[in-house]
């Protein structure tokens, strides 16, 4: 799978909502890191939308690398 430009190398703490959805921006183009803000218009990369299933912190993946899109799993490391 085709990765998307790295956004920023590390993760982001996200405070999610339960039942609340969010989507993630998989092309590293988004100016409203880690989400989708619209940029990947013309790319073939699409947002991945994440539903919350409780109220917790999220890492989100920034390097957008990472093989558990949209959470990071550490593959920065390697960057
Ligand atoms: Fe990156 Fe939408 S802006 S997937």
């Amino acid at each position: 799978m085709t990765k998307g430009e790295v956004a920023a190398k590390t993760p982001m703490p996200v405070g999610v909502e339960a039942g609340k959805d969010y989507f993630w921006c998989a092309c590293g183009k988004s100016k409203t890191q880690p989400f989708c803000d619209g940029s990947h218009k013309g790319t073939d990369f699409r947002p991945v939308r994440y539903t919350a299933e409780k109220d917790e912190t999220k890492w989100f993946c920034a390097c957008k690398q990472t093989n558990g899109q949209p959470f990071c799993d550490g593959s920065h490391k390697a960057l």
